[in-house]
């Protein structure tokens, strides 16, 4: 008797327990779903850019590419997205994933991804912009292929300094150097954007290789976005000190500091500092 009362009532437990972590994983689901409509908007591109799950798409076809934009600005932090990039022939399609400020002289700090044909490696082109100036480019190749899989693509944004990171290795810092004149993007709030567009007048050494349209709907996922106020960043330790140099060693293939025809009078003050 006492040993039927136990288990009717752990088998009401369970059931009880099932049910709950049942609609746990809703909330968790449901938490995660609206992550993207809470934190952006989908701001152009006729219904090409969606968001269905967790997961948001921008897609571009030959009539319009497509994008969107964070709510919220920001005003220094960390922001972290995982993307999906266009796999495939993606040559001609740009993905542009940056923070920036509003107006003729904004602030800004960029992520592009220029693709390729199909087994050709992606570019990835990076840029700062303070006060409308920009022309500060480096680029780099990944060293996995962004096509494949989820990467994460982060910003790290502080007074001092901003770090370019790639699955948490620096690809780029670009510190403050007001000290020797060179202007730091810190008075401007900024937005975080990404769209994707058609760029093969540019995009593919100088429009060599135009977009396939055949291959349309071009399309690039995120997920995972993820911010974080300021108080809790550091700055780059020796480990990522090393990381930077293997990244610059290895994998940069263009850097404006080193461009000798583009700056036959000098380079800028800042290229003069080692990083
Ligand atoms: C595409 O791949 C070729 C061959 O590796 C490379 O030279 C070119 O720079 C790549 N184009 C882009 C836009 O990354």
């Amino acid at each position: 008797m006492a040993f039927s009362y136990i288990s009717f009532d752990s088998q009401k437990t369970r059931l009880f327990l099932t049910f709950t972590f049942q609609l746990l994983l809703l909330f968790v689901h449901q938490s995660r779903a609206t992550n993207f409509n809470k934190h952006f908007d989908i701001t152009w591109g006729g219904g090409r850019g969606k968001i269905i799950g967790d997961v948001l798409t921008l897609s571009l076809d030959r009539v319009s590419g497509s994008g969107f934009q964070s709510k919220k600005e920001y005003h220094f932090g960390r922001i972290d997205m995982q993307i999906k990039l266009v796999p495939g022939n993606s040559a001609g399609t740009v993905t542009a994933y940056y923070l920036s400020s509003q107006g003729p002289t904004h602030d800004e700090i960029d992520f592009e991804f220029l693709g390729n044909s199909t087994g050709e490696p992606y570019t990835l082109h990076t840029n700062v912009y303070t006060q409308g100036k920009g022309e500060r480019e480096q680029q780099f190749r990944m060293w996995f292929d962004p096509t494949s899989k989820f990467h994460t693509y982060s910003i790290v944004w502080t007074p001092q300094t901003i770090i370019f990171l790639v699955d948490e290795t620096p690809i780029r810092e670009f510190k403050n150097m007001e000290s020797i004149g060179v202007p730091f993007p810190k008075h401007q709030r900024m937005r975080l954007y990404s769209s994707l567009w058609n760029a093969d007048e540019w995009a593919t050494r100088g429009g060599l290789v135009k977009t396939d349209w055949t291959q349309s709907p071009f399309t690039a996922s995120y997920r995972n976005f993820g911010v974080k106020a300021r108080s809790v960043l550091f700055g780059l330790d020796s480990t990522r000190d090393q990381k930077l140099k293997w990244v610059r060693e290895n994998h940069m293939i263009y850097n404006y500091c080193t461009d000798t025809k583009r700056f036959p009078r000098g380079f800028p003050p800042e290229c003069t500092v080692k990083v």
